[in-house]
């Protein structure tokens, strides 16, 4: 599938003249062939661990964070409309007087918008389609301010911030980063309160299931929280942090598909993702549940919410001895799966990243 990536370095390519030299920073950099002409002078941030890990394993250093100024700033905006427009103004204030920041977007995520939005920030802007996304750049120049009320707007829209009344920090970008998940809430209202040892939060968001674990579950020890996406972190050290307990957190930035501590939790909980972009794709779902069994004690116990329609029962009876649906409502429903099956953690202690889907 063409990808946006694709025409950013096809562009690149035609314009020998941009980024000729002098350092280059590619904001939400992902993996491609053509880097490796800027390999030596290239910074590259990313915050979604499965991307980073792919560039690091081509030998990119990345960040979650960047700082400096370049003279070429590339990036990749998130689709989600905040986030785009927040990470235009984060490439502008990276931008050296007289660079050049240049993005590029897929059509189905928004491209003519967010172009219009460079528009009205920069006045001149060039353009180039190709790949099904659209190539839009302009110039940092003495001469030609940009408008600093309008990046000063699109600063504001990623931050994180205080939201439902106040409640909880979350920001733009998460998984329903403004409001309580109908999922989510209907499992912890059937989350029994008698939880307990070491406990896991399989894409944890901004915190939502770990705090009702640490508020309602007298009984935890410890709780390690894993998400693919960085962001989630600060809100997370926020949100746990005003809660009175003695629990031992712990952040985890890992791509929870590739498997996670071998048989360590008695207790994970989870809603797990199952888009991968825009297309819905349960497999990704179903590796949370192996990678689940895998971390899991053999005593131990999972506790999940999904869409009613997800696939998810026959590898749940493959993986673990016991398995029930405790509820369904509101098209969506919480299922316990008990004692893992020796198998489902011998996988991924042998390192099978694929547990059940690679045999
Ligand atoms: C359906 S949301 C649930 C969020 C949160 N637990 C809640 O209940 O509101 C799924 C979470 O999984 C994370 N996620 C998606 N793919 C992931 C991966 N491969 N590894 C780790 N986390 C992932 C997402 O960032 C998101 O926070």
């Amino acid at each position: 599938m063409a990808r946006a990536v694709d025409a950013l370095m096809y562009t690149l390519d035609l314009n020998p003249d941009i980024g000729a030299e002098g350092r280059v920073l590619f904001l939400r950099a992902q993996k491609h062939p053509a880097l490796e002409h800027f390999r030596e002078r290239l910074s590259c941030q990313q915050t979604w661990k499965p991307r980073a890990a792919q560039l690091e394993a081509s030998g990119y250093q990345v960040d979650r964070n960047v700082q400096g100024k370049y003279p070429l700033v590339i990036v990749l905006p998130d689709p989600q409309r905040d986030l785009a427009v927040a990470d235009l103004a984060r490439a502008y204030d990276c931008l050296e007087e007289g660079g050049i920041l240049m993005a590029a977007q897929h059509n189905d995520a928004g491209a003519k918008k967010t172009e219009q939005h460079l528009k009205a920030a920069a006045g001149l802007v060039e353009t180039l389609s190709k790949h099904h996304s659209r190539v839009f750049w302009s110039s940092k120049e003495a001469g030609r301010p940009w408008n600093e009320e309008v990046l000063e707007s699109w600063r504001q829209r990623g931050t994180m911030r205080r939201v439902m009344e106040g409640k909880w920090w979350s920001q733009p970008g998460l998984f329903s980063w403004d409001c309580i998940d109908e999922g989510s809430a209907l499992l912890v209202n059937h989350l029994p309160q008698d939880l307990r040892g070491h406990a896991a939060d399989l894409g944890c968001g901004w915190g939502f299931l770990s705090a009702h674990l640490l508020r309602e579950c007298p009984d935890i020890d410890s709780l390690d929280l894993y998400d693919a996406d960085a962001d989630a972190f600060e809100p997370i050290r926020r949100n746990l942090g005003i809660i009175p307990t003695r629990v031992k957190t712990r952040s985890l930035w890992r791509d929870v598909t590739e498997g996670i501590e071998t048989a360590r939790y008695d207790v994970i909980v989870t809603n797990p993702p199952f888009h991968d972009g825009k297309t819905t794709d349960p497999t990704i779902g179903m590796r949370f549940l192996a990678a689940a069994a895998g971390g899991l004690k053999s005593d131990g116990q999972l506790w999940l919410v999904a869409n009613r329609q997800l696939p998810y029962e026959n590898l749940l009876n493959e993986l673990f001895e016991h398995c029930a649906t405790m509820v369904e409502q509101k098209g969506f429903k919480v299922m316990q799966a008990r004692r893992p099956k020796l198998g489902a953690r011998l996988k991924q202690s042998r390192g099978s990243k694929r547990g059940f889907f690679s045999k």
